[in-house]
């Protein structure tokens, strides 16, 4: 089966033509599934399709996770939907959505990362809201080789606590524990190197330290890091309308919401595909974020 595919960048993205009624037709996810390990983003735009479909179009290309943490009560979540809103009275749900203005990775309380996250929007912003995307590969091979060598060995120390801290002056013990309660640091290599032979650093909001490292000049190197593989030539930003479709293959890459106020009235839904690949960091998190 052949996809219709338009690139948008020469290192990711692709745009998709394909119509509502056809995406679920027989051969159509492997085709998709291909376009993603090409592409690493792939944009429909305003294909318009319904929960149901996004449902079924998730369970043809993967295996969903269950997303319990943020359950809001909505429709959409009683269907094993994360909507992605700011309308909510919910702390741990606010929390989530404002930390995904900072690059990161989906996923990394997981041993096996995120396959792939895929966005709907219901309900584009009125003002702001675009994502961004960064090929995590694009960069990793822009590095010079030495560089790459020295950064191979090392090992990055992951938790929620280090990307929400970032939205309060002064956190407390008690916000420490309500996120180490959902995603406590869980190690794994700085530049995972997967079987299909690429690397990507583990890097982005969640990023804690580096193993073994001083605090403060980890913390450098992990900014000087995300600071690199967010340059302009490595990265896409998609301005949403309503209905579009974005599936992202989220361990490729570092994404991020764009600022957006409450009054914005966007809305997404999201599910996220579990990996088949674990970062052989051990550890497993149990829990769900
Ligand atoms: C996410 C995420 C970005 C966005 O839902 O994991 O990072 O633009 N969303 O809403
Ligand atoms: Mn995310």
């Amino acid at each position: 089966m052949e996809l219709e595919l338009e690139p948008i960048t020469p290192v990711l993205g692709a745009r998709v033509r394909i119509g509502a009624a056809d995406v679920l037709r027989p051969g159509v996810a492997e085709a998709l599934l291909a376009a993603l390990d090409r592409h690493d983003v792939l944009v429909f735009p305003r294909i318009g399709i319904d929960d149901d479909t996004f449902l079924a179009l998730t369970a043809a290309l993967g295996e969903k996770h269950e997303v319990k943490a943020t359950d809001d009560g909505s429709a959409a979540s009683g269907k094993g939907i994360f909507r992605v809103a700011r309308d909510k009275d919910d702390r741990t749900q606010r929390e989530f959505i404002l930390g995904n203005d900072f690059w990161h990775i989906d996923g990394m309380n997981y041993a096996v990362p995120v396959k792939a996250t895929l966005l709907k929007c219901e309900r584009a912003p009125r003002e702001g809201g675009d994502t961004g995307f960064a090929s995590l590969r694009a960069a990793w091979e822009a590095l010079p080789a030495a560089r790459r060598e020295a950064l191979a060995p090392l090992r990055v120390g992951h938790c929620l606590s280090a990307c929400l801290r970032r939205l309060y002056d002064a956190p407390t013990a008690a916000d420490f524990a309500r996120w180490d309660a959902v995603f406590a640091r869980v190690e794994h290599p700085l530049a995972w190197r997967r079987r299909d032979g690429q690397t990507t650093l583990l890097i982005g909001s969640t990023a804690n330290d580096i193993a073994g490292m001083d605090a403060a000049e980890g913390r450098a190197l992990l900014d000087e890091l995300v600071e690199w593989s967010t340059q302009e030539r490595f990265t896409l930003r998609h301005h949403w309308h309503d209905g579009d479709l974005v599936i992202f293959h989220n361990a490729g890459l570092l994404h991020r919401s764009y600022p957006y106020g409450d009054g914005a009235g966007r809305v997404m839904h999201r599910t996220t595909l579990k990996g088949s690949e674990a970062t052989t960091s051990g550890g497993a998190a149990a829990l769900a974020y």
